[in-house]
C-alpha cells in the first residue's frame, strides 16, 4: 500500500484551509507543502507563517518540501506540531550531513530530495541517516509538468539500495503523478506519492483523492 500526499501548489491559494479540508475528506495521508524561494527554483510560493497557520487547521501530518537555497538557516521555522518531514534538496545544501542532523535534532523526520539529473550515488554516505528520499520526477518549480521517464530506472536502483542498506527508508515521489501511473509507481516501491494538478485540477477534488486512495490501497 502507498499513501497520497496532495501538493498544495495546485490548490486555490485564497482558501488553503478549505482545500486541506477537501483532501482530508477524501483520505489524504499527508499535506505536501512546497516552499519555493525564487532562487533555487524559478518560482515563489509560501513560507513559515503560512505553514504555521495551516498547521492549526488540520490534524493531518505535514510534509514540508524545501526548494530553497541554504535551508539550514530556516529549518526551525518549519517545525509545527503537525510537521512530520522536512525534506531538503541535495543540490541546495553545502553540508548535507550537518543539515540532516539539524533536522533530526528538531524532532522531525529528515528527507533529501534529488532533482531528475542528480545521481543516487550522492546519497551513498548519508543514506542510513535518512528517513526518506524524495525522487523528483519533474524539474522542481511548477505543478502540472510531465513525468520524466528516466525516473523508473532511478526508482529501481533506489529500491535496490534500500533493500541492501536501509530497509526502513521511505521512498517519496513528486511530479507528474496521475491516476494512470499511480499503481505502477506503487509497484515500483514508492511509499508516498505527491500529486498536485491531478488532485486539485479535478472537478471533484474529494472524489479524486478517494480514487487515488482506492488505487493505492490495492
Ligand atoms: C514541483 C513540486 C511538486 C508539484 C507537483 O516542484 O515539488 O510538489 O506540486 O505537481 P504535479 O503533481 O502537478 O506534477
Ligand atoms: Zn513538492
Amino acid at each position: 500500500m502507498a499513501i497520497l500526499a496532495p501538493s498544495l501548489l495546485s490548490a486555490d491559494f485564497s482558501d488553503l484551509a478549505g482545500q486541506i479540508r477537501t483532501v482530508q475528506a477524501g483520505g489524504a495521508g499527508y499535506i505536501h507543502m512546497d516552499v519555493m524561494d525564487g532562487t533555487f527554483v524559478p518560482n515563489i510560493t509560501f513560507g513559515p507563517p503560512v505553514i504555521r497557520s495551516l498547521a492549526e487547521k488540520t490534524e493531518l501530518p505535514l510534509d514540508v518540501h524545501l526548494m530553497i537555497q541554504r535551508p539550514e538557516l530556516l529549518l526551525a521555522e518549519f517545525v509545527t506540531p503537525r510537521t512530520e518531514f522536512i525534506v531538503v534538496h541535495q543540490e541546495a545544501c553545502q553540508h548535507l550531513h550537518r543539515t540532516i542532523q539539524q533536522i533530526k535534532a528538531l524532532g522531525v523526520k529528515a528527507g533529501v530530495a534529488l532533482n531528475p539529473a542528480t545521481s543516487l550515488s550522492t546519497l551513498d554516505y548519508i543514506l542510513k541517516d535518512l528517513d526518506l528520499v524524495l525522487v523528483m520526477s519533474v524539474n522542481p518549480g511548477f505543478g502540472g509538468q510531465k513525468f520524466i521517464p528516466a525516473t523508473w530506472d532511478k526508482l529501481k536502483r533506489l529500491n535496490e539500495m534500500r533493500k541492501e542498506r536501509h530497509p526502513a527508508l521511505l521512498i517519496q515521489l513528486d511530479g507528474g503523478v496521475n491516476l494512470e501511473n499511480a499503481v505502477r509507481l506503487k509497484e515500483a516501491g514508492v511509499d508516498i506519492l505527491v500529486a498536485g494538478a491531478a488532485v486539485f485540477g479535478a472537478p471533484d477534488v474529494t472524489q479524486r483523492v478517494k480514487d487515488f486512495v482506492a488505487l493505492l490501497a490495492e
